[in-house]
């Protein structure tokens, strides 16, 4: 699946506008700057394919990728960024609350956890929410690379301690870096099992 071309197909901002539902769907969710363009990125191998910025924020819509006609990617907007407006925000949690609950072939939710940050309460309250629209999850743990192995291996505890609070997470917690490519192989096996035939 991953040896395959994977290609931008469309964005939304409302949910009026979302694509057809005809791949299965693989949503990748976390708070601003958590590195999920660049997760999307390493997993696709193609560097430029969705838009990194060291600035929070950067990813203000959903952004749909189709891989191989098999599977699609979404790269979410990130959330817990306190920089923006109560507007922007307030349409962000209805954007992907809706899409969330909704989205009838939605497989499952890449969550992304910094390895190097503790849990924030807006980390918590996704976890509420995907539970909430019974939405499996699965906790992905990232730039690895730049975290001390010993707050790295806190993180997975709490990781491991947060997936039996939530009766939507996958038990699978992987830790992962797109920088030196740490778990990428892993959690391609994980999506390749959720990919149409
Ligand atoms: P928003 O779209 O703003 O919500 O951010 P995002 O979650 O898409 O994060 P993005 O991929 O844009 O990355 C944010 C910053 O983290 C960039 O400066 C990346 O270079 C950096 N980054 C992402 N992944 C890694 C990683 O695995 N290791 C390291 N060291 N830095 C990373
Ligand atoms: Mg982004």
């Amino acid at each position: 699946l991953f040896c395959r071309p994977c290609e931008f197909y469309f964005a939304s901002q409302k949910l009026e506008q979302l694509p057809e539902a005809r791949l299965p769907e693989v949503a990748f969710c976390g708070r601003s700057n958590v590195g999920k363009s660049s997760l999307v990125n390493a997993l696709t191998g193609q560097n430029s394919l969705a838009r990194v910025s060291g600035t929070p924020g950067r990813t203000k819509q959903l952004n749909f990728f189709d891989l191989g006609g098999r599977l699609a990617l979404v790269d979410m907007p990130g959330y817990g960024y306190a920089q923006a407006s109560r507007s922007v925000k307030e349409d962000w949690q209805g954007l992907m609350f809706e899409y969330l609950r909704g989205r009838p072939n939605l497989r499952r939710v890449v969550l992304l956890l910094d390895a190097r940050i503790e849990t924030k309460a807006s980390d918590r309250a996704a976890m509420e929410l995907l539970t909430d629209a019974a939405v499996t999850f699965q906790i992905v743990l990232t730039k690895a690379d730049s975290a001390k192995p010993y707050w790295l291996r806190q993180r997975q505890e709490e990781a491991a301690a947060l997936v039996k609070e939530h009766t939507a997470a996958h038990p699978l917690v992987i830790t992962t870096s797109s920088e030196t490519g740490e778990g990428i192989p892993e959690l391609r096996a994980e999506l390749t099992a959720l990919a149409a035939p």
